[in-house]
């Protein structure tokens, strides 16, 4: 029998308003909205074939099958795609990303907004922007972000549908970059879906999350107005915050490494020399150098030469997750 394949792409995201802590983890509402941008270089594939022969789901990483904790959390988002299309048969499912998930780079964000797309058109769902966020935000919730194009903003609420991202400009309107110091390739030491689960136990997170609509507004306005002063101090201090969170939560998470500290201070000290830089850093010790357009190149050369820094990835702002291709097998 022939199965027809969709295959979606969608890119991963760098936050400059983090997410850390959920309102309710089973639906991945978050405690604060988050603003993000795309990042066009890097991508996941996916393709998804429903399959009325399979006796369960089947899932091929970066050209692997995978079985354990990866494959369930797959296989638990394609039941509420089959619960909401009323369709019960098991899909084939591969993916592969251009970036190794070794990079230290959160693969789960592109990983669900490709599936979210390539599963919806599988199981025949004809599903909005909107709610594609918030189908993806159930695999992960920064992936609710990775569906809408640019730059993105991801709204907190108590309810299911109130929580999803939209775009709130589009990749043309600010040339910045995301320049990803890599200091180290292997893993994370704690997921961020249990990290999550500990950012209660943290008492700065409270004053983070009350705070947290103030930075958005900073955020968004440099943003608009393409004003890097602005936007550097303020994802500056929203990474520094998250980071005081995990490192004060029981047990303390320290994603840090002495190196990631190193960057963050020739970061800073760039930018009092003239050149437009700020990091942030999500849950590992990789610093991410968000740059504009003239100073990039520079920064990139410079982040290359500090002692530990193993690799410089760059990205400029991308669009959102798109379904590119379907074909009879
Ligand atoms: O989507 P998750 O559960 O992988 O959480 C992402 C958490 C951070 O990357 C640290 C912050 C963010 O907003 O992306």
């Amino acid at each position: 029998m022939n199965q027809e394949i969709f295959t979606a792409r969608a890119h991963p995201n760098i936050a400059f308003i983090k997410y850390w802590g959920n309102r309710n983890s089973a639906f991945r509402l978050p405690e604060n909205g988050s603003i993000s941008m795309n990042l066009e270089s890097l991508h996941t594939t996916t393709s998804v074939a429903v399959d009325p022969n399979l006796r369960e789901d089947r899932f091929t990483l970066n050209g692997e099958i995978r079985s354990g904790s990866s494959f369930e959390r797959v296989h638990a988002f394609l039941d509420l795609i089959r619960n909401k299309a009323s369709n019960p048969y098991f899909a084939e499912v591969k993916s592969s990303s251009n970036f190794p998930s070794s990079a230290g780079i959160a693969s789960s964000a592109s990983a669900f907004a490709a599936l979210a797309v390539s599963a919806a058109a599988a199981y025949g769902l004809d599903l909005n922007e909107k709610e594609l966020s918030i189908l993806a935000r159930m695999g992960s919730g920064s992936a609710s972000r990775s569906i809408p194009t640019g730059y993105a903003e991801w709204y907190a609420s108590d309810s299911h549908t109130g929580s999803f991202a939209e775009t709130i400009a589009p990749p043309e309107h600010w040339k910045l970059w995301d320049c990803v110091a890599l200091v180290e390739k292997s893993g994370k030491k704690v997921g961020s879906t249990a990290g999550h689960m500990l950012a209660g136990t943290s008492i700065l997170q409270p004053a983070r999350v009350a705070s947290a609509p103030s930075r958005l507004d900073l955020c968004r306005s440099a943003i608009k107005n393409r004003d890097f002063q602005k936007l550097a101090d303020i994802i500056e201090l929203d990474s520094n915050l998250m980071h005081a969170v995990m490192m004060t939560s029981h047990p303390p998470i320290m994603y840090w490494q002495p190196e990631s500290l190193l960057i963050m201070k020739h970061v800073t000290e760039y930018r009092k020399n003239g050149l437009e830089v700020a990091y942030t850093l999500d849950a590992g010790p990789n610093v991410h150098v968000i740059c504009t357009n003239k100073s990039h190149l520079e920064a990139k050369r410079r982040l290359g030469e500090i002692p530990g820094v193993l690799e410089v990835l760059s990205s400029p702002p991308g669009g959102g997750a798109e379904l590119i291709h379907s074909s009879q097998n």
